[in-house]
């Protein structure tokens, strides 16, 4: 089975193309390495063994999207390339629903054109909005605070009204919690665009000296002790997520959350990297970020029960595997 991976040298997609090839897949991947790096392919080789096809196209141009389904025998499509800054969407709204939205209609026009029936789209908690936790599939979408979120929503309807149209057509919505956490190689891992925005990077260059005091935004929320509470779930058991939903094979749309359904404070990640680390992280406490909700975890029992998909994965191996990579990174890889 030979799957297209879009976005594959990406932070998520570089991981699954790992996973689906531990599980007996080959991959295609196609990335305009916007915001990912040429030797995350080389390293991915390294790691698996495998050759791996890589074309440096935009997946919004149909003609270079086209030639790749004509070059491959393609058995379906993981489409993670996409824009995924929160802030830097604010600031750029067109730039973002152009790319995300034009990305994924000319992936799901070239399945249908040349008959592929398998499409995994990566989505976010964030179409959730400011529902009750735990989120569940079945909520109805409240709307986002950005156009990141927005892009996500809108391309989810894009793809069930698809798949509706084209019975054949299967499509996986799945719906990431926060992503932490590297590939147990050290060799690949998240490398963030500039100063980290999310948490767990920014916890890892302020361990290795790259930023100073870690700033937790907000610590009055209505949660344990006062810092917001989300979902952490180890970058390769969402890869493997992946995989589980590809194997799957159900027909229609299917949607899933990916995560651990745990809940876990800012506070509580930073002691959880400092027992698993032995570095102490300093901080301090500022405003809430505008945008950002209390708290932030799935209901996982869909996925657990329909792809017998659980993440393995506890928050100190997530720790140790991002501290591992960040190490690695700056002192050999870089
Ligand atoms: C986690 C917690 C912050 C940084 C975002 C997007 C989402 C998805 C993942 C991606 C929150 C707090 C953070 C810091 C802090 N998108 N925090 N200091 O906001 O849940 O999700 O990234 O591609 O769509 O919204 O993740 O890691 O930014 O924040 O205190 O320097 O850490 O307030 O409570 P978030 P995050």
């Amino acid at each position: 089975m030979n799957i297209l991976v879009t976005g594959g040298t990406g932070y998520i997609g570089s991981h699954t193309c790992i996973a689906l090839i531990d599980a007996g897949y080959s991959v295609v991947v196609a990335d305009n390495l916007s915001n990912s790096k040429r030797e995350t392919i080389e390293n991915i080789k390294y790691i698996t063994g495998q050759d791996i096809p890589f074309y440096e196209i935009d997946v919004t141009d149909k003609q270079a999207v086209e030639c790749i389904f004509r070059k491959h025998k393609l058995n379906g499509v993981i489409h993670f390339a996409g824009l995924k800054a929160v802030g830097e969407s604010i600031k750029k709204p067109s730039t973002y629903y152009e790319n995300n939205i034009i990305s994924t209609l000319v992936l799901a026009k070239a399945c249908l054109k040349f008959g592929i029936n398998q499409f995994v789209f990566s989505s976010s908690a964030t179409v959730y909005g400011e529902n009750e936790v735990p989120f569940v599939e079945t909520m109805d979408l409240l709307p986002t605070t950005n156009p990141y979120g927005e892009t996500k929503s809108i391309c989810e309807r894009i793809l069930k009204d698809i798949a509706q149209a084209n019975p054949s057509f299967s499509v996986s919505l799945l719906r990431y919690f926060n992503p932490v956490g590297a590939h147990e190689s050290g060799l690949i891992g998240e490398i963030p665009n500039g100063p980290p925005n999310n948490l767990m990077p920014y916890i890892t260059q302020v361990a290795i000296g790259k930023q100073g005091k870690l700033k937790i935004f907000g610590n009055d929320y209505p949660t344990i002790d006062g810092t917001g509470i989300r979902d952490y779930v180890h970058v390769m058991d969402l890869a493997e997520g992946h995989v589980a939903a590809l194997t799957s094979k159900r027909e229609g749309v299917q949607i899933y959350n990916l995560g651990t359904g745990q809940g876990t404070s800012v506070l509580q990640l930073v002691r959880a990297f400092e027992e698993s680390t032995g570095i102490k992280i300093s901080y301090e406490m500022v405003d809430c970020r505008p945008g950002d909700i209390a708290a932030c975890y799935a209901d996982v029992q869909k996925a657990r029960r329909e792809l017998g998909w659980v993440a393995k994965r506890d928050l100190k191996t997530m720790c140790r595997d991002a501290w591992r990579f960040e190490r690695n990174y700056d002192q050999v890889l870089k």
